[in-house]
């Protein structure tokens, strides 16, 4: 057994413990369509593979051992490659870096560490030529303390932009006004001598808190959001957005028995997250997002505690908030457990109305895959699953940088290597976000080809002599290549393109095994071993209005057989079959 990182919305540390460890293709034309003009039953993002940049880990450029945008437009082929269609960049505005560019000093530029505005329209046209689209990180929750919105903000109690943020007096002297908790750790309130009052950060104090009760604020910030509409990118990944509102009362959040990581009692959060308000703020970023042309598309980071709390993230059946807020239930179980899965999978297909699911595994905030869902012996079978589960499944879907090769979790030892603030203020059992931000792992070479310099910001994981692209490439029966195959399938294969999707075998609590059919074309059966031994599983899919009864193999895990009929399928541990019934 061992221990386990995750955090929920309110990036509120847990512990758990787990058992020890051609076809329907679209393109360039979609790029250019209006709204109008253009299907929205069938609109891109539906179909889209979505892959996370945190852009100082993924090629540097420059050799100063930070990634940059030059860095990332020289490995667009490899995106192209495994079948992207839109990178969403964490950060690259200006920033002092305190949280690694979300906290944001100017929102209509580039920070000088990862380029220029130039390299950034250029990477914008290189990746546009190979039908990938960009989606920028929008911080909307707080800016930086370094921003000059802030800093006015805070030159005075008179000041116009005083109430931009949200500046209160202490309950008594020495008091902050409430015991609201940052979610980095201690008091979200800090005093400033200067003004003598307190000012709020849901996040580090170098992340002031916008006040979304002004308007200003709201007309700053689409002002923003504009800028970048017009230069052309396809849509916005919404930083932190259940927390844009606090509860005008300032009451005190219910103190629960405990503590948390950083020592801190134990917390609601009621009162400074999920708020009915923001829902009128998000139906007026999507009306600005549609007056653009391209179906732009607005992702929500929603960490939420149930499905029918995301479901109003769509706006319910009016579909007027955003198009895909994350589904963070199916892809943080953080356990093989099939009954979980099929019950988050089926809430995902049934309580959502007919508005999209957005699947996500894995992300720069918590441990990679090997971490929350490996068992030490079997994770290259258990990541291959994962990404059937994924690529497999009627949502659009969302991958982390390294995930295609099987990067792993690289937790620092020692707390002066960290780099992460959290994992500094939380060690030894808050480590921070190190060990799922290393670099990214191109070949054998120095720094696994990441940077020339003798100091990556982060270092190379051990590993990068085995795990790399350049030494998975030609294999066929590597995780990169598994990558590519099922993402070429989803493409590829009408039913796996757009093909509802049913849950088979519903009691089977070793193989989740599902179907995705469209009519006119053969359904596709999809099961997936969950544990360390072999399983043989048949299917009576007469039932389910299937006529044919031969299973024609798509993609199988190594060591699966073709199966001569649907009465034995047989999977080796941790194995993967994806097949038509014909
Ligand atoms: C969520 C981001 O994913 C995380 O990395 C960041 O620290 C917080 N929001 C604050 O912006």
């Amino acid at each position: 057994m061992r221990t386990l990182r995750f955090r929920s919305s309110a990036f509120l540390a847990f512990t758990l413990t787990v058992a020890a460890m051609g076809g329907p293709r679209h393109g360039s034309a979609a790029l250019s369509q209006s709204p109008s003009a253009q299907d929205q039953s069938d609109v891109w993002w539906k179909h889209a593979v979505i892959y996370e940049i945190y852009p100082r880990s993924f090629q540097d450029s420059n050799g100063d051992g930070i990634g940059d945008l030059n860095g990332i437009t020289s490995r667009l082929d490899h995106l192209k490659d495994l079948g992207v269609d839109m990178i969403w960049l964490s950060p690259i505005y200006p920033s002092p870096q305190v949280d690694f560019g979300y906290d944001i000093s100017d929102y209509e530029a580039i920070d000088p560490q990862y380029g220029t505005m130039a390299d950034f329209d250029r990477l914008l046209d290189e990746a546009k030529k190979r039908n990938i689209r960009i989606c920028m990180d929008m911080v909307m929750n707080h800016t930086s303390d370094k921003h000059r919105w802030f800093i006015e903000s805070a030159s005075s109690r008179t000041n116009p932009k005083r109430d931009w943020y949200i500046w209160r007096d202490g309950k008594s002297p020495g008091q902050p006004p409430n015991n609201w908790l940052s979610t980095f750790g201690h008091s979200a309130w800090q005093y400033d001598p200067k003004t003598k009052q307190y000012y709020y950060h849901y996040f580090y104090i170098q992340q002031p808190d916008l006040n979304w009760r002004n308007p200003e604020v709201q007309k700053a910030m689409f002002g923003a959001v504009r800028f970048w509409l017009d230069k052309g990118v396809a849509g916005f990944r919404l930083d932190a957005v259940p927390t844009l509102f606090e509860d005008p009362s300032l009451k005190d959040e219910e103190v629960q028995p405990g503590t948390n990581k950083f020592g801190d009692p134990n917390e609601s959060t009621s009162l400074q997250e999920n708020l009915p308000e923001v829902h009128n703020v998000m139906r007026d970023l999507r009306k600005l997002i549609d007056s653009y042309p391209g179906n732009r598309v607005l992702i929500g980071e929603t960490y939420l505690p149930n499905v029918q709390e995301l479901y109003k993230w769509y706006g319910d059946d009016r579909h007027d908030e955003l198009q895909l807020p994350m589904d963070m239930q199916v892809g943080f179980i953080n356990k093989l457990d099939v009954a979980e899965f099929r019950k988050k999978i089926t809430d995902a297909e049934t309580k959502i109305g007919d508005n999209q699911p957005l699947f996500v595994f894995d992300n720069h905030d918590n441990p990679r895959l090997d971490y929350r869902y490996g068992d030490g012996k079997h994770n290259t079978e258990i990541e291959r699953m994962l990404a059937a589960i994924l690529f497999g499944s009627r949502a659009t879907a969302l991958m982390y940088y390294g995930d295609e090769i099987g990067m792993t979790t690289t937790i620092p030892t020692r707390v002066e290597d960290v780099k992460d603030p959290i994992g500094k203020t939380g060690w030894p059992k808050e480590k921070g976000r190190d060990g799922e931000r290393t670099p990214m792992q191109w070949d054998t070479s120095k720094n696994a080809g990441f940077t020339t310099s003798d100091h990556p910001w982060l270092p190379v994981p051990p590993d990068y002599k085995t795990i790399n692209v350049a030494v998975e490439k030609p294999k066929s029966d590597s995780l990169l290549s598994w990558y590519k195959r099922l993402i070429a399938l989803r493409r590829e294969v009408p039913a796996l393109h757009s093909g509802k999707e049913m849950m088979l075998n519903t009691n089977d609590n070793h193989v989740l095994s599902w179907l995705r059919q469209t009519e006119g074309h053969p359904p596709v059966l999809i099961a997936c071993n969950f544990t360390a031994n072999p399983q043989t599983v048949s299917f009576n899919l007469a039932q389910d209005g299937v006529t044919g009864k031969h299973p024609s193999t798509l993609l199988k895990s190594p060591g699966a057989r073709d199966p001569a009929s649907l009465d034995k399928i047989q999977l080796p541990p941790f194995g993967v079959y994806i097949g038509e019934v014909k």
